[in-house]
């Protein structure tokens, strides 16, 4: 894993060699970025024998790496220790006028954040409200402990102790349960021209898609994003490629899934596309009250790439969804099996869409196939759905 520490001006600067050691001892790589302040407390001389990695804090060095964007961007983790109350402050206005404040603004990875100072800072209204705006970010806040502080006197404000510190950070990532795998997600609806202002399309919004993506990327996998017709795209998702049309779905596939580990198709991809779309709009006055649309098959490209996957024998897990309008849980069971069948796929997110159901909803009632797992049955916000699904996936990927 990726890991920055971040230091800050403040006496309790040399506790976070501790973190450094610990971490890289676990195998992690570190790169420290220190404050200009942070300098005052301790060498870089230090930081830099013990991360085996440069330092250098300064903003307008190596600029041709543009090095705030390509550590922000490849962070798994960010742990900031000791945060000083300046620099709280600085962090929830969003300033960036140091290397750390600028890849704070870039990362999308966790930001650990452990405060130390005197009491009487810490429980200023200012540094409160910094942390509160912090906290409402998502930036995990670990609270310092009460001790000796740095002169005569005691109170809270002390920076725990390395371990306790480390442990935090590592807790408040979660599992991460796949770590270097590579997953492909297609999610959304795909759109098949008619003429130049209409098409064919479905009613399919991408969130449960979506949802399974930040899932997949939240757990350490790398994800690329195929997103029919989605306007607005989560930002944590990095890789994203765009697609109107099944055929340009497919073409999308084709260039990554060899390369891929799981694969999970959410979009909802027409069977049929216009055989001969109009090039110009359709004017009414030239065809009268009927018009006829002649539809040709799509092919079926979850079908197409799991018979690749057999006869190539390609190492690769597919996961299938299939929208099915039934009445009855036991219905929606027997179709999911067929598809599971029909698609020679490792598991099938079925859906009964009856009713408008599903569709652009937050929430969802799936049930879960797998050739070998049990059925599972997974409810709730589409969040939680997806976890599920990673779930099924994270034990198929163990066997
Ligand atoms: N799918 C695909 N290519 C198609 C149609 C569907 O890859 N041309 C994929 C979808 O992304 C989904 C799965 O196949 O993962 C099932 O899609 P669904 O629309 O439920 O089933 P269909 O195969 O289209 O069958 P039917 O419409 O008859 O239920």
């Amino acid at each position: 894993m990726h890991v920055i520490v971040g230091i800050t001006g403040g006496i309790a600067a040399y506790k976070a060699t501790g973190i450094i050691r610990l971490l890289t001892e676990a195998g992690h790589s570190v790169k420290v970025l220190p404050t200009q302040n942070a300098l005052r407390f301790i060498g870089a001389t230090t930081l830099e024998a013990l991360s085996h990695n440069s330092v250098d804090p300064d903003l307008y060095t190596d600029v041709e790496g543009v090095k705030h964007v390509q550590l922000g961007q490849e962070a798994d983790l960010v742990i900031v220790a000791p945060a000083s109350a300046s620099f709280l402050a600085r962090y929830a206005a969003g300033i960036a006028d140091d290397l750390l404040g600028n890849t704070l603004l870039v990362t999308k990875a966790p930001v650990i954040v452990a405060p130390a100072m005197h009491t009487e800072m810490w429980q200023h209204a200012a540094t409160k409200a910094s942390v509160k705006t912090l906290e409402a970010r998502g930036v995990k806040i670990l609270q310092p402990e009460t001790g000796r502080l740095t002169g005569e006197d005691s109170g809270v404000g002390r920076l725990p102790e390395a371990e306790t510190i480390v442990n935090f950070a590592l807790a408040s990532m979660g599992d991460q349960d796949l770590a270097g795998m590579k997953f492909v997600v297609t999610a959304g609806g795909t759109r098949e021209q008619i003429d130049p202002v209409r098409f064919l399309g479905n009613y399919s919004s991408g969130k449960q898609g979506i949802a399974v993506a930040l899932e997949a990327q939240r757990r350490g996998a790398t994800v690329t994003l195929v997103a029919a017709n989605i306007d607005s795209v989560s930002t944590e998702l990095i890789n994203v490629i765009h697609v109107k049309s099944a055929k340009e779905l497919s073409a999308a596939l084709d260039s990554v899934y060899r390369t891929t580990d799981v694969l999970v198709m959410a979009a909802a991809v027409a069977d049929f596309s216009i055989s001969d779309s109009y090039e110009t709009k359709i004017k009414k006055s030239k065809v009268g009250d009927t018009l006829s649309l002649q539809l040709v098959a799509n092919e079926d490209i979850l079908r197409g790439i799991t018979s690749q996957v057999a006869q190539n024998k390609i190492k690769l897990l597919t996961v299938g969804f299939a929208a099915e309008t039934v009445s009855t849980d036991e219905e929606l069971e027997s179709l999911a099996l067929k598809k599971l069948a029909d698609k020679d796929c490792d598991v099938i997110l079925a859906n009964n869409v009856s009713n408008g159901q599903v569709f652009g909803s937050d929430l969802n009632d799936a049930l879960i196939f797998s050739t070998t797992g049990p059925k599972v049955k997974a409810s709730g916000t589409k969040s939680e759905v997806a976890r599920e699904l990673i779930n099924v996936i994270v034990d198929l990927l163990k066997k």
